[in-house]
């Protein structure tokens, strides 16, 4: 059985992740400072799985920490050791992850994520384990010419998150590029995650202010105070920008066969897009939500917002071969379970 350190396994995409490791037989050690998350996500995956009558309390930990505390990293490593055991890979989410609040917060943004990430990799180092997954992002592609991207297309990221994910990815190249230690390193570029559990348990739970579509128009949804929609004069069918949304559930899935992948295959680097391949516009993602859910989302055009792209789409065609991964749920069902999760637990973990 595979022993996994998750960084930010208390957050939104940790969480799902957890709970697809967990299916997979996987023991998991959870590290997060929980300062975007909350620590009854963790109560959430124990029930999703003792409603199925599956008892994960020897497999699941929590350690409360910062990743900029690189003797706390060492200390999880040491602990685990001292109970006879060892990591087999890491799944790296821990970082902070708002474009606006980025480029107000650089210190801050390239102190979580870049020093964050460096302590990490260290201690892993220091710790003999060299499997890692890392949250990378479309955003470290900028404003890119083409339509459909593929991982060769130019990296030309816009604002300080950007610029984060992109040194980490960097980063991860060099220590790979060691003739030393052999790592094997999967980089994944998430396009748009929406959506939460199907058991409508787990899922987004932003601590500060939402700033992308989804949250907002759930929120619009349930407040009925009215969202703002960012340009209705982009050259697309309808106005409004084209972006891939994908299900959380699927991306964890994701993460899931990355890590297999490089379990079976020693000495990799690997990056990829994680999306559907299918653009949609705001206006669509809107009337899908209204539709599914039967509920009216309020909604005004304001104007463009600097730095927005007029269409994201991922061509995930090198994921699919590689990792034999497919996006299984359809934009139906990830206004579904979104909505879901909201009427479940309106005021989210707290
Ligand atoms: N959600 C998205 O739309 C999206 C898109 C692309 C990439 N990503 C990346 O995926 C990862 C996970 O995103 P998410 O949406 O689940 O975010 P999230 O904020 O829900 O989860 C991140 C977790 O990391 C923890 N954390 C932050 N800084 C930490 C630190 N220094 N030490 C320890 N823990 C720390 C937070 O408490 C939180 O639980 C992030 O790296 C993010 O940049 C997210």
């Amino acid at each position: 059985m595979k022993r996994i350190l998750v960084t930010g396994g208390t957050g939104y995409i940790g969480s799902h992740t957890c709970v697809s490791l967990l299916e997979s037989g996987k023991e998991v050690y959870i590290l997060d400072s929980l300062t975007n998350s909350n620590k009854t996500s963790i109560d959430k995956i124990k029930l999703i799985f003792s409603k199925r009558n599956i008892d994960i309390s020897n497999k699941l930990h929590f350690f409360k920490g910062d990743l900029r505390d690189k003797e706390f990293i060492d200390s999880v490593f040491e602990k685990i050791k001292k109970q006879g055991n060892s990591i087999d890979g890491v799944i790296h989410f821990a970082g902070l992850k708002a474009v606006a609040e980025s480029v107000n917060y650089p210190l801050q943004y390239w102190e979580n994520n870049v020093i964050g990430s460096f302590n990490l990799f260290k201690s892993m180092l220091e710790n003999n384990c060299k499997t890692i997954v890392f949250s990378s992002s479309a955003t470290v592609y900028g404003n890119p010419k083409d339509e459909l991207l593929k991982e060769t297309a130019d990296i030309n990221p816009i604002n300080t998150y950007g610029s984060t994910k992109f040194t980490v990815e960097n980063l991860l190249k060099n220590i790979f590029e060691t003739k030393t230690d052999k790592w094997n390193v999967a980089i994944l570029r998430y396009f748009n995650p929406i959506g939460a559990h199907v058991s409508g348990l787990i899922g987004e739970n932003p601590i500060s202010k939402p700033n992308n579509i989804f949250p907002l128009i759930i929120n619009a949804a349930y407040e009925k105070n009215k969202l703002k929609v960012f340009g209705n004069d982009w050259p697309t069918y309808d106005g409004t920008c084209i972006r891939d949304y994908i299900h959380v559930s699927d991306l964890a899935e994701g993460h899931l066969k990355a890590l297999d992948f490089l379990f079976k295959n020693n000495n990799q680097l690997i990056n990829l897009n994680i999306g559907t391949g299918k653009g949609y516009s705001v206006l669509d993602l809107i009337k899908t939500f209204e539709t599914v859910n039967n509920v009216k989302v309020p909604f005004i055009f304001s104007n463009r917002r600097d730095g927005d792209s007029c269409k994201l789409i991922a061509n995930n065609l090198k994921a699919k071969q590689l990792l034999s991964w497919y996006p299984l749920k359809s934009l139906e069902e990830m206004c579904l379970d979104g909505w879901r999760w909201k009427l479940m637990n309106p005021r989210g973990y707290s």
